[in-house]
C-alpha cells in the first residue's frame, strides 16, 4: 500500500520523507487554509519535496471551470494531481483532463456507485472518504471493500486511495483490504509506530544496560 500525507505542512512532510515512506501528497481547501500560504506556492514547495503525486483540489463547480483551474494548477509542476468533488460535473471535468493525460483524483466520494463513475470516467485515484462516514455511524471501511470488490470484478485502473483516515487503525485495516494508497495526516502515520509494549521492554532493556556499567560508544 502507498503512504500519501492528507497535510500542507511542508516542515511534517519534510520530517516524514525522511524515511522514504512518502509516495504522495494530498491537499484540500481546508488543509490550505490550515497552512495559511498561497496555494501555488506551497504546493510547489511539497512538489519540489516528493516525486509521487501532489493532489492540488479545484473549487470550480461547473466542469468548465474545475477543467480551467486544474490546468491552471497542473502547471505547478508534473507530478500534480488534480482534485475534483464527486459531482456530475467533476465526473465531467474527470473525464476531460485523464483524455488529456492529466491525473485526476475523485474526491469526496461516499458510495460504491460513486465510485463506480469515477472508475468509468477514467479516475486515476477514487477517494472514499472512511472517517467521514464513520462520523455519522456508518461503516467507512465496509465502502473501502466494496470498491475493492467492485474494481477487482472488472478489472479497472482506477487506485483506491483511501481517505479521511482518523486512525493507525484505519490505515491496518486499509491495507487489509487492500486499498492502493492510504493518505492520512502526518500523526497518524506516526501513531503506526507506538505500541505500549515496545515502549516498557525498551524500559526494561535500558535499565539492566545500565546495571552492566557497559558503553557501546
Ligand atoms: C483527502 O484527500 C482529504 O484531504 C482528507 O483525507 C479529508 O480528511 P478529513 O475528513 O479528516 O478532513
Amino acid at each position: 500500500m502507498k503512504f500519501f500525507v492528507d497535510t500542507a505542512d511542508i516542515e511534517a512532510i519534510r520530517d516524514l520523507a525522511q524515511l522514504g515512506i512518502v509516495d504522495g501528497v494530498t491537499t484540500n481547501p481546508s488543509l490550505i487554509m490550515k497552512s495559511g500560504r498561497d496555494i501555488k506556492e506551497v504546493t510547489k514547495e511539497i512538489c519540489d519535496l516528493v516525486d509521487g503525486p501532489v493532489s492540488a483540489e479545484t473549487v470550480a463547480l461547473d466542469a468548465e471551470g474545475m477543467i480551467a483551474e486544474g490546468k491552471e494548477l497542473a502547471k505547478i509542476a508534473d507530478n500534480i494531481t488534480i482534485k475534483v468533488p464527486l459531482t456530475w460535473e467533476g465526473l465531467k471535468a474527470c473525464k476531460a483532463l485523464t483524455s488529456e493525460g492529466f491525473m485526476v483524483n475523485v474526491t469526496l466520494c461516499f458510495s460504491a456507485n460513486q465510485a463506480l463513475l469515477a472508475a468509468k470516467a477514467g479516475a486515476t485515484f477514487i477517494s472514499p472518504f472512511i472517517g467521514r462516514l464513520d462520523d455519522i455511524n456508518l461503516d467507512g471501511m465496509e465502502l473501502i471493500a466494496e470498491i475493492r470488490a467492485i474494481y477487482d470484478n472488472y478489472g479497472f485502473g482506477t487506485e483506491i486511495l483511501a481517505a479521511s483516515i482518523r486512525s493507525a487503525n484505519h490505515m491496518k485495516q486499509a491495507a487489509l483490504i487492500g486499498a492502493d494508497v492510504a493518505t492520512a495526516p502526518p500523526n497518524v502515520i506516526k501513531a503506526m509506530a507506538s505500541h505500549p509494549l515496545t515502549d516498557k521492554g525498551l524500559e526494561g532493556f535500558l535499565k539492566d544496560w545500565a546495571k552492566t556499567g557497559q558503553k557501546i560508544l
